[in-house]
């Protein structure tokens, strides 16, 4: 009885530790597959294994989520543009950003990443960037920072009040230089971090002739991609019933 016992508790070990390690395995491949699909620099690459789509973070997208950010707080004159290059970094664009201070797959060994996180960068009167931005940084270095493009619209032209639509997109597309502390130096002296600022450029039309990169305009945000359709559609929208601090 005694030796059925001590067979049965083997027995359990080994199941068990099969089964443990076996998942542990499993895991180690599915980060394997993660950081091969994006160092092809394609968002849809899963290699036809769903095994992928468990890990690959989608919800991340360089061109729409992470260039802006650099664009916008790093890719300063003076500072990381392509021009400056301050301490030999370019941060205006994908070929720039991954060449320098940047382990694909590994944010902890990212420089470019870990200043921000501490803080040193960017440099006064430049923001800091935001716990949101940190994250978008962060995900998007872990999954292998891919040069990805064909990113989803993420915006919804039903939404257009002042506080829903309008401020969390200056927030992410011109506050690194229109906040009110960078604005006399990055910002060409204009604010629009406070709802009275924004509707002094809402009302002389430099706002939307900036947005809309008309001619005899300043194209904004300055250095970087015109914003979507959708976002300047959500602009239009709210000034068109009165651009209310709604
Ligand atoms: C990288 C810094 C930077 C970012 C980001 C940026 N701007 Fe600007 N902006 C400037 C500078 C510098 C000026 C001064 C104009 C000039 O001399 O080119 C300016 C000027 C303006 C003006 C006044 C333009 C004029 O014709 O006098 C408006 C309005 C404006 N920006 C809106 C925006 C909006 C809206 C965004 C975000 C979608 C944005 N900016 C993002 C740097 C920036």
């Amino acid at each position: 009885m005694k030796k059925y016992l001590l067979l049965a508790v083997v027995t359990a070990f080994f199941v068990c530790f099969y089964a443990c390690t076996h998942k542990a395995g499993l895991v180690v491949t599915i980060n394997k597959n993660d950081t091969t699909g994006s160092g092809n620099n394609n968002n849809n690459n899963n290699n036809g294994k769903d095994t992928t789509k468990e890990v690959f973070d989608t919800s991340v997208c360089f061109q729409r989520d992470v260039l802006p950010i650099f664009t916008g707080s790093c890719a300063i004159s003076g500072c990381h543009d392509a021009i400056t290059k301050k301490k030999g970094y370019d941060l205006s664009s994908y070929n720039g950003i991954i060449s320098k201070g940047l382990v694909k797959g590994n944010s902890a060994g990212s420089k470019v990443y870990t200043v921000c996180v501490k803080g040193s960068m960017p440099q006064y009167p430049t923001p800091k960037l935001d716990s949101t931005q940190l994250s978008l940084i962060k995900r998007w270095i872990d999954k292998g920072a891919p040069n990805d493009t064909n990113c989803a619209v993420n915006c919804d032209t039903t939404k257009f009040t002042y506080s829903k639509a309008i401020v969390p997109i200056l927030k992410s597309y011109c506050l690194s230089c229109h906040a009110t502390a960078p604005a006399s130096s990055s910002g060409g002296g204009i604010v629009l971090d406070n709802y009275n600022a924004v509707i002094i450029q809402v009302n002389n039309g430099k706002l939307m002739g900036d947005l809309q990169h008309q001619t005899g305009f300043h194209a904004m945000p300055l250095g970087g991609n015109q914003l979507s359709d959708c976002k300047i559609t959500q602009f239009k929208k709210w000034i068109a019933i009165g651009a209310l601090n709604n």
